[in-house]
């Protein structure tokens, strides 16, 4: 592992590519592989030895490539697998940690909602991390189980009323809470941000998961001087689980530019 290794992201599927959007931009000298785990998508309502279990695949397979940091840009996985960064002697961030401190930085009313997988809100794990920053924060937790299939299928239009219907459902118990910030606690909300947006009013901040994990990426880059000292941008290699097509057209939607380094691996090999 040196300062020229690539940063290592992962996630059950696509959502974690809104890490990797920010990372780009916080860090565009740094060479990234990204793995989706395509074939056993989702995550997020699954048992807690299984998602470890997969977890812990997904990074050693990652470890394979020589990276020098380690994020999980999985909700799901940052709620119940552990350190990570422990077990792989590696810098290592989920995503919980700097979403909440942003979250609990935001919030005028004292009010924070999260929205997550139903992993993660079982867990509980955004709302200890809040309420560890500050205790009198109040926080109020809602699964979304349908949010991931409809991403991962490609129904993010704002204008879409099945798209409208579910995250109307979602959100209502929210709203009627008065939250004035929502976490977007799986990395995939935030390719249903806009709708997000419609439904809870301009006056609800919206924290992205993935947009605060690559802003952390950043002060660990710096933290253990592992920054890249190449002159051009760096390259993304995407690998995935599971059939490249559909990866590579839904990926590119969000990214807003072509996927094509895309490669298929046997994850249950590692
Ligand atoms: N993107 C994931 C998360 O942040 C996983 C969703 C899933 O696989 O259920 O939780």
């Amino acid at each position: 592992m040196s300062e020229n290794s690539a940063i290592g992201v992962f996630d059950s599927g696509l959502g974690g590519l809104t890490a990797v959007k920010e990372l780009v931009q916080f860090l565009p000298h740094e060479n990234i592989v990204y793995f989706g785990d395509t074939g056993r998508v989702p995550y997020g309502n699954r048992s807690r030895e299984t998602i470890t279990r997969y977890a812990m695949q997904d990074a050693r397979f990652l470890q394979s490539k020589d990276i020098k940091i380690l994020i999980a840009a999985c909700g799901t996985v940052s709620s119940v697998a552990g350190d990570l960064g422990k077990e792989f002697h590696i810098p290592y961030t989920g995503v919980l940690k700097p979403t909440a401190i942003t979250a609990a930085k935001t919030t005028r009313n004292g009010k924070i909602g999260v929205i997550g997988t139903t992993a993660t809100v079982n867990s509980s794990s955004y709302k200890k991390a809040i309420q560890r920053i500050n205790p009198d924060l109040q926080v109020f937790q809602q699964d979304c189980p349908l949010f991931v299939p409809l991403v991962e299928n490609g129904f993010i239009d704002r204008s879409d009323i099945v798209v409208r219907t579910v995250v109307e459902r979602y959100l209502a118990v929210l709203m009627e809470n008065q939250v004035d910030t929502l976490i977007l606690g799986c990395t995939h909300y935030p390719i249903l941000r806009d709708v997000i947006a419609d439904v809870m009013g301009e006056n609800v901040a919206l924290i992205d998961s993935g947009r605060e994990t690559a802003r952390y990426a950043l002060h660990l880059i710096q933290k253990y001087n592992l920054a890249n000292p190449q002159k051009k941008h760096g390259i993304c290699e995407y690998y995935v689980s599971d059939n490249l097509d559909n990866f590579s057209k839904i990926a590119g939607i969000f990214l807003g530019k072509s996927v094509s380094n895309v490669q298929q691996i046997k994850i249950e090999h590692y």
